[in-house]
């Protein structure tokens, strides 16, 4: 009896401590990993991105750190993109896209959610538009990859992928990005998922290249 008492007893430690370490775990990945503080794209870049993804009716455009809204709420209301949806881990930004797009008429095909983007099914897009930091490029670049079907646009603002070979660059000046980024030049990149039987990209990226300067907050 008493060696039966003690096994309930051992074996209710021994599940106690396995709930603990659970809920450790799940409280540590429910933690959104931010990427990058909010600065917007000036609408002037905007429009290159969306140009340099050539973004079009048949098209449905994420944006991964959404912000305001304004890159999906321009590809479907001035690129006539099917649709499209952004996500962002502030709630007020957020709100204020959903906001902003009943506004201008298109909040039945721009949507906008509150969700860690390393957790977003990406797999309806057919372009993606990224503005992070080096650090988050880096820790997306698997999942876009593999999730995202051969052929998807990706357009990156400032940052590249590390060891994903791009398709295009642009370069321009943008005055009012020195504000906050003290500088006023601007990178767009563009590049294009592959096929799986095309040349292998490696899924491990080299640390940020040297000399690239992070944006700061607004
Ligand atoms: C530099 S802003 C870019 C805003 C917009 N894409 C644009 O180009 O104007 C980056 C955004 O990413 C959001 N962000 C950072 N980490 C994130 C994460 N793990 N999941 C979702 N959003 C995130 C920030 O809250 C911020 O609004």
């Amino acid at each position: 009896m008493k060696r039966k008492l003690l096994l309930r007893f051992l074996s209710a430690c021994v599940l106690t401590a396995a709930l603990q370490t659970a809920a450790v775990t799940v409280r540590a990945d429910a933690v959104p990993d931010m990427v990058a503080p909010y600065a917007t794209s000036p609408e002037s870049v905007v429009e290159q991105m969306l140009l340099l993804a050539r973004v079009g009716p048949e098209d449905f455009v994420v944006d991964l750190g959404s912000g305001d809204g304004r890159v999906v709420i321009a590809a479907v209301k001035n690129f006539k993109a099917r649709g499209g949806f952004g996500v962002d881990i502030d709630s007020s930004l957020v709100e204020y896209s959903n906001t902003k797009a009943i506004e201008v008429g298109v909040a039945d095909r721009a949507k906008f959610y509150l969700r860690d983007l390393f957790k977003t099914d990406i797999r309806e897009a057919s372009v993606v538009t990224v503005y992070l930091l080096p650090r988050g490029m880096n820790k997306l670049r698997s999942k876009l990859l593999d999730e995202l079907k051969p052929g998807t646009r990706v357009v990156a603002h400032d940052y590249q992928f590390q060891g994903w070979p791009v398709d295009r660059v642009m370069s321009f000046d943008v005055p009012e990005k020195n504000d906050y980024t003290g500088r006023r030049n601007t990178a767009l990149y563009l590049y294009i998922v592959p096929h799986p039987s095309g040349p292998a990209i490696s899924r491990h990226p080299t640390a940020a290249v040297a000399g690239e300067k992070e944006p700061a907050a607004r």
